[in-house]
Formats: C-alpha cells, sequence, structure tokens
C-alpha cells in the first residue's frame, strides 16, 4: 500500500468530523477523505441488519480514493459493521470502540459508556472492555437525545445540562471513567462535565487518532510529503445547515462539500 494515499474516514453524518479534528491535530501531513452518510444518519436508532448494510455501502464509496487505511468514525457502525467490512476490504479498516475500550481500561474502576440505542444495545463496548479487562464492571447508558441538541448546537445551555444530568444520573457514584461513545458527544463537553463535575472523559476520537499514528507508524507509513494534508469531504446528502454545524464540529471552517450518490 502507498503511503501517500489518503486516510478514508466514515460517519453517519457529519460527527465525525470531531474524529477529523483529533486526525488533523495529531497528523497534519495525513491526507484524509471525509465520508458522511447525510442521507440516511441517524444510525442510532436502526437494525444491525441495515447499519451492517450501510457500512459495507460507505466502504465500498470509499474505495474509489484507494484508501491506505478506513477509520468507522462513527460508534454506532463500528459496533454493528466493522468485522463485516473488515472481511471484504482491500485495506485495513478500525473502528472507534476497540481504541475507546482500551483508554478507559488504563484507569482503575467501574466504567461508564454512553452512546446511541443501537451502540448501547449492541454490548460492543462491554466486550471490547472485557477482553481488555474481564474483571471490570460496566455500566452503559443510551442517550439518544444528545446527538439532535449537538446538531442544533445548544453546546452551552441550561436545557443540554438538565438532558445531560437526566442520563448521566443512571450511571452509579462509583463510575470515575466515562467513554464518550459518540461522534458528537465530544461537542457536548461543557453540559458533560457541568452534569457529572470530577468524571474522567474518554473522547473515542482523539485515542482513535493515536490508534490511527501506531499504525501508520508501523507497516502502513506516514504520507512522505511534508506539507499539510488535504482534506476531501463528500455527504450523501447537502442540507443548507450543514457547512455552519459541520464548522462547528470540525473547529475549522469546512471547505467545499461534494454530494455522492449512494
Ligand atoms: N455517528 C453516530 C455515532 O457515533 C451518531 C449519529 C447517528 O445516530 O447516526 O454513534
Amino acid at each position: 500500500m502507498n503511503p501517500d494515499q489518503p486516510i478514508g474516514v466514515f460517519d453517519s453524518g457529519i460527527g465525525g468530523l470531531t474524529v477529523i479534528h483529533a486526525l488533523r491535530q495529531l497528523l497534519p501531513q495525513e491526507e484524509l477523505v471525509y465520508l458522511g452518510d447525510t442521507a440516511r444518519l441517524p444510525y442510532g436508532t436502526k437494525s444491525h441488519r441495515t447499519i451492517e448494510r450501510y457500512t459495507l455501502q460507505m466502504g465500498e464509496l470509499l474505495q474509489r480514493h484507494q484508501p491506505k487505511l478506513i477509520v468507522i468514525a462513527c460508534n454506532t457502525a463500528s459496533a454493528h459493521g466493522l468485522p463485516a467490512l473488515q472481511a471484504v476490504s482491500p485495506c485495513p479498516v478500525i473502528g472507534v470502540i476497540e481504541p475507546g475500550a482500551e483508554a478507559a481500561v488504563q484507569h482503575p474502576g467501574a466504567i461508564g459508556i454512553i452512546g446511541t440505542l443501537a451502540t448501547v444495545s449492541s454490548g460492543a463496548y462491554e466486550a471490547a472492555v472485557l477482553r481488555h479487562d474481564p474483571t471490570r464492571t460496566i455500566h452503559s447508558v443510551a442517550c439518544p437525545l444528545l446527538v439532535p441538541l449537538a446538531e442544533e448546537g445548544w453546546f452551552d445551555d441550561a436545557l443540554t445540562d438538565a438532558i445531560c444530568r437526566r442520563y448521566l444520573e443512571q450511571l452509579p457514584p462509583e463510575v470515575a471513567t466515562v467513554v464518550l461513545g459518540c461522534t458528537h458527544y465530544p461537542t457536548l463537553m461543557i453540559s458533560l462535565e457541568r452534569s457529572r463535575p470530577g468524571t474522567r472523559w474518554i473522547d473515542s476520537g482523539q485515542v482513535t487518532a493515536r490508534a490511527v499514528d501506531h499504525l501508520l507508524r508501523g507497516s502502513l507509513g506516514y504520507r512522505t510529503a511534508g506539507s499539510r494534508g488535504g482534506l476531501t469531504v463528500q455527504l450523501t446528502d447537502a442540507s443548507t445547515r450543514l457547512k455552519e454545524v459541520g464548522s462547528r464540529f470540525l473547529e475549522e471552517a469546512l471547505g467545499d462539500i461534494e454530494v455522492v450518490e449512494i
């Protein structure tokens, strides 16, 4: 595989731009292609079969760019579609769950997982944590209202605080570490912190960027050009608000968006 080929990153929508942000900070020289399935978002309310099928289709679309690596930035797609895509992809594929679980077990005590309904009901985080440490206690809470709040941009808002508190009070007090098991949640950090002060939050995007770095340092190789890598953004549907909301997730201005047909 040519190390100058891009890294393909896919998400159910634009939430995965938080993972792109982490990748661009850690690996600024890498060329990135982002594919967001905005036409079919959300994945978090759908069944295993549907999410797996969508994941395979997104992987196929990314192959047009001949990526050296595919990152499934979406927790829900990682939970339901990772093995299926790994089985057919010509390049390596990683998801966000394994890096998030591995980071969580570095800290002692019970672990909390928050995510979409489909991620939590898959049990994928529990399985990954228990593979690393079979003695660990895990508490998972599905937080379906947090994705729309993030998309609405209510990042510092009393209503977001109240909803976060309502979800997070389901976690027992002994949980000291909570994995943000959804692409959108890092943008709600202010409310999450206010709702459960003293918690150690694991941002699965940031730890996944470190996992990508590890793979590139190994057999995949870093891009050879020293210049800053570009970012191509492709979506399966582009509505008017996407640019504004996407820029908030990316923490920089979102350039041109290409719309691709599924
Ligand atoms: N990207 C999804 C995730 O990380 C959240 C949005 C959705 O439900 O599709 O789980």
